[in-house]
């Protein structure tokens, strides 16, 4: 009887989420075209933004569902929480397609398919996602892809919570950030741009196109 009622409590006590985690992307050190000064400086912020959508998340919860929630605390909170979360993801998924060490798409792949059929070539999808890469202003560029449609968008972001596409899948993330890589190229953002080109993880990209 008392692990019949243990069993029942434990199944009506709300789950308690726990921290979020920063991922280890250190297997990325030593990566052609970017300084280990670069990455770990880029970590470092990756981690930042873990460890603020973690305090408020705990900041949040001083705000019980019973009461009047229109101050403007809990509205800061609330909006400042976007801004985080997606600064934690967008630069997870940043990292997560780096590392394919100068390899280039397979031929027959998903996303070959995909791009040329929208965009023509691989070339041509490139360059549109180059030259969105090299806009003025700070932010992030997308592939994009929509499941709907099977429809490939290279879209530009203003802040990591204001731009995106809603419903589409984030298929390439590229960071253009002035932090990702100012202290190795300068203003040449050119050369970055081609540096994380040369580093996409091709696998990584088709297995997002495959788990739409
Ligand atoms: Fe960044």
């Amino acid at each position: 009887m008392r692990s019949f009622l243990l069993s029942i409590a434990l199944l009506t006590t709300p789950l308690i989420a726990e921290d979020y985690q920063p991922k280890d992307y250190s297997y990325l050190l030593g990566m052609k075209g970017f300084d280990d000064a670069l990455l770990k400086l880029h970590f470092q912020l990756y981690q930042g933004y873990v460890k603020q959508v973690n305090l408020l998340s705990d900041a949040l919860k001083k705000f019980p569902n019973s009461t009047p929630l229109d101050t403007y605390e809990f509205g800061a909170l609330k909006r400042r929480f976007g801004w985080e979360f997606d600064g934690m993801r967008l630069h997870e998924l940043y990292f997560d397609n780096l590392g394919g060490k100068g390899s280039l798409p397979n031929p027959k792949s998903s996303f070959m398919e995909s791009v040329t059929t929208q965009f023509g070539s691989f070339g041509q999808w490139k360059q549109d996602f180059v030259a969105t890469a090299l806009m003025r202003g700070i932010g992030w560029v997308i592939l994009y892809r929509e499941k709907q449609t099977d429809r490939l968008f290279n879209a530009w972001i203003d802040q990591h919570d204001v731009g995106h596409l809603a419903t589409l899948k984030p298929i390439i993330v590229l960071d253009v950030w002035e932090h990702a890589y100012l202290t190795q190229y300068g203003l040449n953002r050119a050369d970055y741009v081609e540096a994380f080109m040369n580093n996409i993880n091709w696998a990584v990209v088709d297995q997002r196109l495959k788990q739409l």
